[in-house]
């Protein structure tokens, strides 16, 4: 891949940077913001450590728009944070404007690029730049699975004792509170975890997954999680630039997929070099369908709020 832009160097804009530059995933690097000595000085930054990792993507920061010419994909971590005891929800306005705004740039200088939001809520602000853009939702996707699902397989390491390396675990559904982790789809080597743990363990970790967020911004208190979420966003990256054809659960705008259509929020999909290639329907028991329709709702009621 030639070009990535990443719009809002703030903490998750900048480990994804640093991420994205140290594994070469891109000749050139982009940081755009809203002040353009913060954007630039954090480029520069990163390009010094260019020789200690020896890496040769060309990293350059700014204000302008104008730097997301010809960019291949663009990462929107742009917008509010939350603060303590908010939920994802209550950025909804603040950051409907500014992904608007972003978005609006991208389809001036980057008309080509394919688009990951991360900036919350990411099912709404997906979905609303998949209407806005009105490109196809293949080029339009967001980051929430990847990041909850290791979250969840990071606890079940923990719980289990084995290796974080034979553990894949898969959470669907809306970036938020009701979000929709499976433990018959969250195995160890293939072996699905209720082998190991037992229902009430398994319950623990479900709804330690659900809070994982809200717990790391308890604990901070200045700020959101994201070593963890730049990690995801770079997993996302190199299975596009690389053409892995990952199943990875992302936000993706769905067409009847999962009974669901006119929203976006987190499913299975294939990603590839053309984005986000194909939808997966997992089969789902009475429960879980369930949980995804609750999980549904609360997205659908959020985006009819949006303004
Ligand atoms: C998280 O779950 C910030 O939404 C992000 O940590």
């Amino acid at each position: 891949m030639r070009k990535i832009a990443i719009v809002g160097p703030g903490r998750v804009g900048e480990s994804t940077a640093q991420i994205l530059a140290k594994e070469s995933l891109c000749r050139e690097l982009v940081l755009v913001g809203i002040d353009d000595g913060v954007a630039r000085g954090i480029a520069l930054d990163i390009q010094e450590s260019a020789p200690l990792f020896g890496f040769d993507t060309k990293v350059s920061g700014g204000a302008d728009p104008a730097l997301l010419a010809d960019a291949d994909l663009v990462i929107m971590t742009a917008g509010l944070p939350r603060k303590p005891g908010m939920s994802r929800d209550e950025l909804r306005d603040a950051n409907l404007a500014v992904s608007r705004s972003v978005v609006a740039n991208v389809l001036r200088y980057a008309p080509e690029a394919m688009l990951l939001l991360v900036s919350n809520p990411v099912d709404v602000l997906t979905y609303d730049a998949f209407k806005q853009t009105g490109w196809p939702r293949q080029r339009v996707f967001g980051l929430s699975g990847v990041l909850d699902s290791a979250r969840m397989a990071s606890f079940v390491a923990q719980a289990s004792g084995f290796s974080v390396r034979d553990i894949s675990a898969m959470v669907i559904g809306g970036h938020g509170d009701a979000m929709v982790p499976l433990p018959e789809y969250t195995c160890i080597n293939g072996i699905p975890i209720k082998h190991f743990l037992d229902a009430k363990k398994i319950a623990e970790l479900i709804e330690h997954t659900r809070k994982g967020g809200a717990e790391i911004l308890a604990l901070k208190q200045t700020s959101s999680a994201y070593d963890s979420p730049a990690a995801a966003i770079a997993a996302m990256a190199e299975a596009i630039i690389r053409n892995r054809k990952r199943i990875l659960p992302c936000v993706a705008i769905l067409e009847g997929e999962y009974g669901q259509r006119d929203i976006a929020m987190g499913v299975p999909v294939v990603l590839g070099d053309s984005g986000m290639e194909k939808v997966l329907e997992l089969p789902l028991t009475g429960d879980e369908r369930r949980a995804l329709n609750l999980s549904a709702d609360s997205v659908r009621a959020n985006l009819a709020a949006g303004t």
